[in-house]
């Protein structure tokens, strides 16, 4: 007889089959709503899970019902053992889609290599058109290498590529128009973002900053472009559109203005092997010493998951009305996005 398949449910009945792993903290940029200008310290070599721990992970949270697996970062193809990882959790029967978020300044040279090691499908990071615009977003990238890059993947037959752009106030929610254009020129999927305030250590800035996303329909009607909601499989938070018409189609996640908790289906781990089971608030605990023996890393994600909250409340936190939970220490770079 087949054994039962496992499933990870949280006490409000969400199954989770996604677990996202930041395999490194490390970056090559330092976009301005993920870390501080003066960049952070970063784990030590001996900190961060090797390759060998990562798939080894993974075959747990495979035999525990998880079947789709991003590795983050960070920047996580600056980890010279990517294309091994990838190809050690392609091997795991359980797992159906493998996929990676990138800044995208490697791909001219990995994208290839991704596919190859058995990656199906990126996320790349975009959040301008403009080279002066994106050097002062990122403190330092080069505009064209992204483009590059996305040209060169976009030649490979991965599922469709998704363009993840947060949108800043007064930053470049005036190219919002011009992501929608991309969209309908380009077969990918345009993910516009609201900025989150994960350590944003400056609240008054972040609530300067944030803006809602909505407007895109505004914009979609000025320009005459008819939109139709459409159901992209597998695209967890964001709600999804098509411009009549275009190769491409976009979507909104929205986090704080229109809350998407309630479908949440993942955990993530952080480089340092440690478990968090909301991007937000601070619990979390180090799985690294259960990796080795099942019953206990089992039994060790069941505990987590069971401080899952049910709603972020970012909003609400960072407006000082949650008291008696703290938000999380970490930047994004150290969790993953
Ligand atoms: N708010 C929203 N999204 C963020 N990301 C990083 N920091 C933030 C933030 N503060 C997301 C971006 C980026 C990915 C790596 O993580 O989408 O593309
Ligand atoms: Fe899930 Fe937490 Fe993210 Fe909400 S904030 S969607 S509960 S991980």
């Amino acid at each position: 007889m087949k054994p039962e398949t496992k499933i990870l449910k949280d006490r409000f009945g969400r199954v989770h089959d996604y677990v996202r792993i930041s395999v490194t903290d490390k970056c090559n940029l330092r976009c301005v709503y993920c870390m501080p200008e003066e960049g952070l310290p970063f784990f030590p070599d001996d900190k961060v899970l090797s390759g060998h721990e990562i798939i080894q992970m993974v075959e747990n949270f495979a035999a525990m019902g998880v079947k789709k697996i991003r590795l983050t970062g960070g920047e996580p193809l600056l980890r010279q053992d990517i294309e091994e990882i990838i190809t050690g959790i392609a091997e795991i029967p359980e797992i159906e889609d493998i996929s990676v978020t990138t800044n995208g300044l490697a791909l001219v040279k990995k994208a290839e290599k991704l596919y190859q090691a058995g990656l199906n499908r990126l996320n790349i990071s975009l959040d301008t058109f403009d080279p002066v615009s994106y050097k002062t977003m990122t403190r330092g990238g080069q505009l064209q290498r992204v483009l590059n890059g996305i040209e060169v993947a976009s030649q490979l037959p991965f599922d469709k590529i998704k363009i993840n752009t947060v949108i800043i106030n007064g930053q470049n929610d005036h190219e919002m128009v011009d992501f929608l254009k991309y969209s309908i020129d380009h077969d990918v999927n345009v993910r516009f973002i609201e900025f989150m305030p994960i350590s944003q250590e400056n609240k008054a800035d972040w609530a300067k900053q944030y803006m809602g996303i909505e407007q895109v329909f505004d914009i979609c009607d000025m320009q005459g472009w008819k939109v139709e909601a459409i159901d992209l499989a597998g695209n967890g938070p964001s709600d999804n559109y098509k411009i009549i018409g275009g190769k491409g189609s976009f979507g909104l996640i929205h986090p704080i203005s229109c809350n998407f908790c309630e479908s949440c289906n993942r955990l993530r781990v952080t480089a340092d092997g440690c478990v968090k089971s909301c991007l937000y608030w601070d619990e979390e605990d180090s799985v690294r010493e259960e990796i080795a023996d099942f019953s206990a890393f089992e039994e060790k994600i069941q505990t987590i998951l069971g401080t899952k909250p049910e709603n972020h409340e970012m909003a609400l936190a960072e407006a000082d009305k949650v008291k008696d939970k703290k938000p999380t220490w970490r930047h994004m770079s150290q969790i993953g996005g």
